[in-house]
């Protein structure tokens, strides 16, 4: 398991591989696997902008797509001093594939936050899937 700061440490170094050509908002995401495995994900933007991807979903689809089945914390970076939380997209798609996991996020006095996923997507559309 990695530390909570070196968790988003590895988000924030990621900032730089962001493709926000358009919004110029990059985002970062460093995804834990429980084998303590760091899989990357930044936002990537495309001129046509809704086939833009989340840094948040770019992390999970590379993760899984390595073979990660199970997922524990998720650290989001971003190049403002203020917190991104995930959009609804990704909360929808986290929760299918990681039920239980923790989010860690900056704030701007420098502490770091840990909210649970569950939280932020309260009675989520599931009702297809077995896992709770
Ligand atoms: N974005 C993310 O990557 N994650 C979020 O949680 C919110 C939004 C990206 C999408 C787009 O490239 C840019 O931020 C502005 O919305």
């Amino acid at each position: 398991m990695n530390d909570r700061v070196e968790l988003l440490g590895a988000a924030k170094s990621l900032l730089p591989r962001a493709a926000a050509p358009y919004s110029a908002f990059r985002v970062a995401a460093a995804l834990e696997d429980e084998g303590g495995t760091i899989h990357p994900g930044v936002n990537v933007e495309s001129a046509s902008f809704g086939l833009t991807i989340c840094a948040e979903r770019n992390a999970l689809f590379g993760a899984l797509a390595r073979g990660a089945t199970r997922f524990v914390r998720l650290a989001i970076a971003a190049d403002r001093a203020k917190p991104v939380l995930p959009c609804g997209a990704c909360r929808q798609v986290l929760l299918e594939y990681a039920p239980d996991l923790l989010l860690i996020l900056e704030s701007p006095d420098g502490s770091v936050e840990e909210v649970p996923l569950r939280d932020l997507l309260p009675r989520p559309f599931l009702s297809w899937n077995p896992r709770p």
